[in-house]
């Protein structure tokens, strides 16, 4: 038997908003190696034009593949996913997945009147991704969604639950508690940390559903169809890098994600 390093599974997002997919991943596979990428030196990527998160996106999972030789790669933000995904698969041999289609299967599993909610960046809601994927395989469904500006910048200062946030989520999400759903996707992987005052703003009525469960769980699924999950008996490593300040990164994003968020390794664009 060789006793080679199995190979990691490769995730990114702009900041810590992937920390929620990596959270699913490492408690559903737990044996898995995983290499988280936050590039908070340049966050929001909601706001940015589709075509640098594009290019950000290539530039990511280029370095990943190149550095780590992932066996699969998960593009743990809605942003990157709406404009990239499909150039990724297209581009890169290792298989891509993406939390648009993953977190629209988990909102259709839990809606009983067919009206669903989406709320994400800017970025994604403009793109259509959403409105494309439900047209698709759910064209029954009355979907309502909007731009949440500015929720991104609360959760990388850690601010998940302060009158600020309160007063603003109240503003943003009037349309979709307008539109009467009973479920509401966090279509932005950093939303689930402001779940609780999202539900405060939402009420009792309205399912909150993240992404992160539903994309693991087709990590799962891909590496058992291809035969390429670590072996059982083993506990993964987890590497966590960031483009942005690594004392803030491990800080935070302990805070976020929990106790395998041990040492954080820099990583710099302008000297790549
Ligand atoms: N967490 C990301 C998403 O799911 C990115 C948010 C951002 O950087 O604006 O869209």
């Amino acid at each position: 038997m060789s006793s080679a390093a199995p190979r990691p599974i490769a995730m990114f997002d702009s900041g810590f908003g992937g920390l929620t997919v990596a959270r699913a991943l490492i408690d559903l596979a737990p044996n898995e190696d995983l290499v988280y990428f936050g590039d908070t030196g340049r966050y929001p990527y909601g706001p940015r034009p589709h075509d640098e998160v594009r290019r950000y996106a290539h530039q990511i999972t280029e370095w990943m593949v190149e550095a780590h030789d992932p066996k699969l790669v998960v593009v743990a933000c809605n942003t990157a996913t709406a404009v990239a995904l499909d150039e990724l698969q297209a581009r890169f041999d290792v298989p891509v997945i993406g939390v648009v289609k993953p977190g629209l299967s988990a909102v259709l599993a839990v809606t009983d009147t067919d009206r669903v909610g989406v709320v994400g960046t800017v970025g994604t809601i403009a793109s259509g991704a959403y409105q494309r994927a439900a047209a698709e395989v759910a064209p029954h469904i009355e979907l309502t969604c909007a731009a949440c500006p500015g929720f991104v910048e609360f959760v990388e200062r850690g601010e998940t639950d302060s009158e600020q946030v309160r007063v603003l989520a109240q503003r943003l999400l009037a349309p979709i508690a307008d539109a009467k759903v009973d479920a509401l996707l966090l279509g932005c992987t950093h939303y689930p940390f402001l779940a609780r005052t999202i539900a405060d703003v939402m009420g009792r009525d309205v399912v909150l559903v993240s992404s992160a469960d539903e994309t693991a769980f087709a990590v799962s699924s891909a590496l058992a169809a291809s035969g390429l999950e670590a072996d059982g008996g083993r506990t993964g490593r987890h590497t966590f890098v960031s483009s942005g300040d690594i004392e803030t990164f491990a800080r935070l994003g302990r805070w976020l994600l929990g106790p395998e968020l041990d040492t954080v390794i820099a990583y710099r664009w302008d000297l790549a």
